[in-house]
């Protein structure tokens, strides 16, 4: 970007206040927030705005207010595909720690306390062969369906807002389910895969959990906002569901107690795209996108 651009770097690498963007929307062309970096519609309220463009570093803008943007005519892009199988990789390691407990044999094994093999000990639950319902079945649950049906021969169901095109779902041997609600009781393990923001905020609350067999597990790599955090933790402390494993949280980085303190639960630091031929990617995808739009052409990846 620097061959391209003049550009300026947040060397720190830390999420940048409203303050800052705003500041940021009136010096520069374009600026490339990431997912820590919250634009509500008041960072758009700037009569001197010179922003053109936000070229989003990730697919996931909700926390963009992209109403406001367009109101401003300033374009937004994200960064999709390059992503989505190595998010479908960290859902597929939730699943795999938290149901063959991995998470609590390495911490069992470095504290000392592993006393050798015996057939009780740390049980967990079979992957292969089980039911997996995917919520959200764009690229990234599309890329989880590969590896649960292909490498694991898992029956897959499908929830998702629009109709998945027959041929889709014959790939994966899925078939998608009317709603939420008739989905959640038929599976052994729930992917959530659908974006976050106001409209998905809790779609996972005390009465879906409740929906969810006393065994089943729930992988949330899609948003925080998505499962109401203390329903889940009752869920986990009362044992109405097996388990679950989780790469984002409402407030990251903050954990709430209650999650900390849960059994059965498996918590990554947001590392679904976190390897470098990714992370890579995404910075190539950001630049096409503003290359793009520099030269007079539609950026590929235009949200708004
Ligand atoms: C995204 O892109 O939205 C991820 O959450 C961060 O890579």
């Amino acid at each position: 970007m620097a061959e391209v651009f003049d550009l300026d770097l947040n060397r720190a690498d830390r999420p940048l206040g409203e303050a800052e963007l705003r500041d940021a929307m009136a010096r520069y062309d374009a600026v490339l927030p990431t997912v820590t970096d919250k634009l509500p519609a008041g960072v758009f309220d700037h009569p001197k705005a010179r922003t053109r463009i936000l070229a989003n570093y990730g697919v996931g803008f909700a926390h963009i207010d992209t109403a406001a943007a367009k109101a401003q005519g300033i374009a937004v892009t994200n960064t999709p595909d390059v992503l989505s199988e190595c998010t479908a990789d960290i859902a597929m390691t939730l699943m795999m720690m938290v149901a063959r407990r991995a998470g609590e044999g390495e911490r069992e094994l470095r504290a000392g306390k592993w006393e050798g093999w015996r057939p009780t000990h740390m049980i967990g639950t079979k992957v292969s062969g089980a039911t997996l319902g995917i919520i959200g079945f764009g690229r990234i649950g599309q890329a989880m369906a590969q590896r649960a049906h292909f490498g694991f021969g898992m029956k897959i169901l499908v929830q998702n807002r629009s109709a998945v095109s027959p041929e889709t779902l014959a790939r994966y041997n899925a078939q998608q389910v009317d709603s939420i609600d008739a989905l959640l009781p038929q599976c052994d393990f729930v992917s959530l895969h659908c974006p976050g923001g106001a409209a998905n905020r809790h779609l996972i609350d005390a009465r879906r959990l409740d929906l969810m067999r006393p065994d089943a597990f729930l992988i949330n790599t899609a948003r925080g906002e998505v499962v109401d955090e203390h329903a889940l933790a009752q869920a986990l402390w009362f044992g109405t569901i097996g388990g679950a494993g989780l790469d984002v949280f409402d407030r990251e980085p903050h954990i709430p107690d209650a999650l900390m303190g849960a059994d059965r639960l498996v918590m990554l630091p947001h590392l679904g795209s976190a390897t470098r031929e990714t992370r890579e990617a995404m910075g190539f995808r950001v630049l096409d996108n503003l290359t793009d739009f520099f030269a007079g052409r539609a950026p590929r990846d235009r949200v708004a």
